[in-house]
């Protein structure tokens, strides 16, 4: 379904209603949020998962091989950090208008599954980071912290002064969620009334229970992506089959009308 149809106009204001009656928003973003920002999703076409094998990114893997793993995180980083002659990717108009919302009361609380800090790059505050950040790695044997940036990553298999393995710190498969962000994302779902899903596949889990737990407790669920996902027959309530950045952009200017 393109942008501009009167089916979607009458979904797109079908939601801005929904949200604007909501007294307590939430947002569950997936990869799909920063596609318009320039960055691959991990599933589907393009995606980072047809260039890359899982197993780099999980944690006994990454232990006994880094030297395997550590060039594809590089890889992913110039992506994001903007090494190389790429330059720095930017949040688009889906997480400017979610950190606007935050910003004049609207939206509670924002759980994302990504890694990329754009979330917070646009302002977001009241922000759960399930599969934590990449803006600092963490020595495997002494815990010393390090920022992430090119240089601190330039070596091969970057290692602390005492010899152990640095690991960037957002989770690996096989890693546990950080339980602050397990219990924030969890207290969302327990007490919002309306989540907004967003460019997620919802297939990994524990994250991808999060939007089932908010629909038992009585949460109208709007989804917003260009293809149906595996919540799409599940929970959702309000599909709204379009791309993030103009999705938002026609809701703000419906909630600002
Ligand atoms: N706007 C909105 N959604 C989009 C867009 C877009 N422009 N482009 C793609 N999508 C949708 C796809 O249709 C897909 O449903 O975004 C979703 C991306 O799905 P995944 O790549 O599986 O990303 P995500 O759901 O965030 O993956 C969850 O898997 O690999 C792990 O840790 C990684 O956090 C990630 C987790």
């Amino acid at each position: 379904m393109s942008e501009n149809t009167p089916g979607t106009d009458s979904l797109l204001r079908a939601a801005a209603k929904l949200i604007a009656s909501s007294r307590y928003l939430t947002a569950f973003s997936g990869a799909g949020i920063s596609v318009e920002s320039g960055i691959p999703p991990f599933r589907g076409p393009g995606g980072v998962w047809e260039k890359y094998d899982p197993e780099i990114l999980d944690l006994d893997y990454f232990r006994a091989h880094p030297e395997k793993s550590w060039p594809a995180i590089r890889d992913l980083f110039t992506v994001f950090l903007g090494t190389g002659d790429r330059p720095p990717v930017r949040p688009n108009r889906a997480h400017d208008v979610l950190a606007a919302w935050e910003r004049q009361g609207r939206l509670k609380c924002t759980i994302t599954q990504n890694i990329d800090g754009l979330h917070a790059a646009a302002g977001s505050r009241s922000l759960v980071e399930f599969h934590g950040h990449c803006r600092t790695m963490t020595c495997l044997d002494c815990g010393r912290q390090l920022p992430l940036t090119a240089e601190t990553v330039r070596d091969p298999v970057p290692r602390c002064s005492c010899g152990g393995l640095f690991k960037p710190d957002f989770v690996f498969f096989g890693e546990g969620i950080p339980a602050a962000a397990m219990e924030d994302a969890e207290h969302a779902a327990l007490h919002t009334d309306c989540m907004i899903l967003v460019g997620t596949s919802g297939v990994v889990y524990p994250a991808a229970a999060i939007p089932p737990l908010a629909k038992r407790h009585g949460a109208t669920i709007i989804e917003i992506n260009p293809v149906p996902s595996d919540y799409t027959p599940r929970i959702t309530d309000l599909f709204l089959p379009l791309k993030a950045a103009p999705a938002f952009d026609r809701l703000a200017a419906l909630l600002t009308a």
